[in-house]
């Protein structure tokens, strides 16, 4: 491909200019998009393009208010800024609903001007917030779960001496019972679940005073894939496949093995318990290259895991509470599983989060950094 030179302005034919700041216009990341004062789009870049989900062939010649005619905030932006001349900046409330996705995006509506200061239309520049968005939900997640946490453990003390009270006196009257007695029964019932409750409160401890990361190489296939093997014997007699998906290049990672193992088997069960009878359950790895997490200044490539089933996927209305302690559909279930899952992918700086399609099943993404 020919070097294009930025074209000597005084010289110039016109066209080579043209070319030149198209080449401009299309490599800035944000969308840009140019309307008339007609409200017609002349000109929309790759950028654009991918944001919106319409392709510049779609785009260019349209009616912007017949494109977007579902972007109501967008459209007003458009509409004042024609008709006002002024520059309208909205960083909260716009989405822009591209390929059945409601994508959240910056915007910003520059006037179109002549250098006469007639006005001839209007720029859009839209940047797609989705991952900002991400963030900042795990941010609130996390405080949340911070503020859970603190009480739960508070009530895991206070229960946690009773509790062994009650053990140890269900122990004893067992003791006294002579060994064809009836109410053995009703004894074991008492020590099995105060057994239950005990396992509860030490997750719940655990969860609220982490004992800290034990780092070491981590060789995550290997992690994985011993977990798979393991499910597999556990679902054995069900209809269920099991396949992984794994990016052979992903080195080592430095984490703590014990931890990332309770995290992915939590995901893993959680996956085979949604799936019942029949199902697939599909764990990938990838290198994430344009996924980068500052730490201290320095920046980590980080590696994404997802465990994907084709169960029936999670409720829109339980969503938001599947991380929050207790929270569980399960009649055996403590729902202290992905509270901690959370925890230890925040305790290894990563990040966590869920797709699921109800009906069709449920994506859990882990990402984690390659160092710590
Ligand atoms: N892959 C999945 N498909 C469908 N629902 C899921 C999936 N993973 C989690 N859930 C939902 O999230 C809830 C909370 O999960 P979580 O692992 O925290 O608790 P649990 O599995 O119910 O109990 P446990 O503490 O034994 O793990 C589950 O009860 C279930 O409703
Ligand atoms: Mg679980």
């Amino acid at each position: 491909m020919p070097i294009i030179q930025p074209p000597d302005m005084a010289n110039d034919t016109g066209r080579s200019l043209g070319d030149y700041y198209a080449i401009v216009i299309d490599s800035v990341g944000d969308g840009v998009i140019v309307v008339d004062r007609e409200g017609v789009i002349t000109l929309c870049n790759p950028a654009a393009e991918e944001i919106t989900g319409f392709s510049r062939r779609q785009a260019l010649g349209a009616v912007f208010e017949k494109l977007f005619s579902q972007e109501t905030t967008l459209l007003e932006m458009v509409i004042k800024t024609i008709r006002t001349g002024i520059t309208i900046s909205d960083h909260e409330n716009v989405v822009v609903r591209s390929t059945g996705k409601v994508k959240p995006v910056a915007v910003t509506c520059y006037p179109l001007m002549l250098a006469s200061g007639e006005n001839i239309g209007a720029i859009l520049t839209l940047k797609d917030i989705t991952y900002i968005r991400e963030l900042e939900a795990a941010v609130r997640q996390a405080d949340r779960l911070s503020t859970l946490g603190t009480l739960a453990a508070g009530l895991a003390h206070e229960v946690k001496n009773p509790l062994g009270g009650i053990k140890g006196a269900a122990q004893l009257l067992e003791r006294e019972l002579t060994r064809e007695s009836d109410l053995r029964e009703y004894t074991r019932v008492m020590i099995r679940e105060t057994e239950r409750i005990d396992h509860i409160i030490r997750e719940l401890l655990d969860l609220a005073s982490p004992r800290g990361l034990r780092l070491t190489p981590v060789n995550l296939h290997r992690v994985l894939g011993d977990i798979l093997l393991l499910q597999k014997q556990a679902a054995a007699g069900r209809d269920i496949s099991f396949s992984k998906q794994f990016d052979p290049s992903i080195p080592d990672i430095m984490a703590d093995e014990e931890m990332l193992t309770r995290l992915f088997l939590n995901l893993i069960r959680n996956a085979v318990d949604a799936m019942g009878e029949t199902g697939q359950l599909t764990v990938t790895s990838r290198v994430m290259s344009d996924y980068r997490m500052t730490q201290n200044e320095r920046q980590s490539r980080m590696v994404a895991v997802e465990v994907a089933d084709d169960g029936p996927g999670i409720p829109q209305k339980d969503l938001e509470n599947i991380w929050t302690p207790f929270f569980s559909t399960k009649s055996s279930g403590t729902g202290l599983g992905l509270t901690i899952c959370h925890k230890i992918v925040a305790e290894h700086r990563g990040m966590i989060k869920v797709e699921s399609d109800p009906g069709h099943g449920t994506k859990f993404t882990v990402l984690l950094p390659l160092v710590q």
